[in-house]
């Protein structure tokens, strides 16, 4: 496991600053008709602006710079010429390489009106996130955050994604340790200042199984129910914790929840 200096952890700031910029592009854009390649076409456009290369293209053989993951698409979804309609939800998952550190994030959007309870579950997704983070404090371990995560998912009445987790972040897109949203508190690596995490809490409205599309990639809920994501890259402080790619100074907290707004 990596423990950055501050120095180092600005860089990464730095990188996931655009990360977040581009996904807040990229959630304003969101409407009907819109295709899910258009997004991925402004999101590399914006990178190669910003002097930054999608960290995704290319990673294991992933063929697109976002992934773009509709209703019961959890994760990895591959940009088409498919358009969102109205109603939907969908995943934009999002990270760059720049000046040789990652970034990663990812949100959960609404296309046009969806249904409370949609609307509740990316709310919950997002509130999942940051019942990990309040549990990222040094003396704790790896699996208090992902125990914190499912505990919260499940009194809402959802379920947890458990074939994807949360990993370390910084010179490498995905590092040491990697982090479970569920699982018994109290196991794992001990959490410690320097350290950088990709928080990715994946939820879905039925049960947890996975299914894998013929693309190879996409992850669907296998029973069909809808699913969210929320990500964030996060560094461990002497005083606590950075969110690195809020756009902001990072140090806000609940209530934050604001629809189909990332910033
Ligand atoms: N945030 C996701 C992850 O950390 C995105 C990876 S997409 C991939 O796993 F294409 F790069 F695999
Ligand atoms: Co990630």
């Amino acid at each position: 496991m990596i423990i950055y200096c501050e120095e180092e952890v600005r860089a990464i700031k730095k990188s996931n600053q655009i990360v977040a910029k581009i996904l807040n592009e990229l959630g304003a854009m969101i409407k009907p008709g819109l295709r899910t390649k258009e997004l991925n076409n402004w999101a590399e456009t914006r990178a190669k602006e910003m002097g930054a290369i999608p960290a995704f293209k290319g990673y294991r053989g992933y063929p697109s710079s976002l992934c773009t993951s509709i209703n019961e698409e959890i994760v990895h979804g591959i940009p088409s010429s498919r358009s969102l309609r109205e109603g939907d939800i969908i995943s934009l998952d999002f990270g760059v390489l720049y000046e040789g550190y990652y970034g990663d994030a990812a949100a959960t959007f609404s296309v046009g009106e969806i249904t409370p309870k949609a609307k509740k579950l990316i709310q919950t997704a997002e509130e999942a996130f940051y019942k990990g983070l309040e549990q990222i404090k040094v003396g704790n371990r790896i699996s208090d955050i992902s125990h914190s995560i499912q505990s919260y998912v499940e009194s809402q009445e959802f379920s947890v994604i458990r074939s994807f987790v949360g990993h370390g972040i910084g010179l490498s897109l995905h590092e040491e340790p990697q982090i479970p949203n569920f699982g018994l508190p109290g196991r794992g690596p001990k959490i410690k200042p320097g350290m950088v995490f990709a928080l990715e809490p994946m939820i879905a409205m039925g049960d947890w199984n996975v299914e894998i599309l013929d693309d190879n990639w996409t992850a669907i809920t296998k029973d069909r129910s809808l699913s969210a994501h929320y990500e964030h890259t996060v560094a461990v402080t002497d005083e606590g914790t950075e969110i690195l790619s809020l756009l902001n100074d990072g140090k806000n907290s609940l209530p934050y929840i604001k629809e189909n707004q990332y910033a």
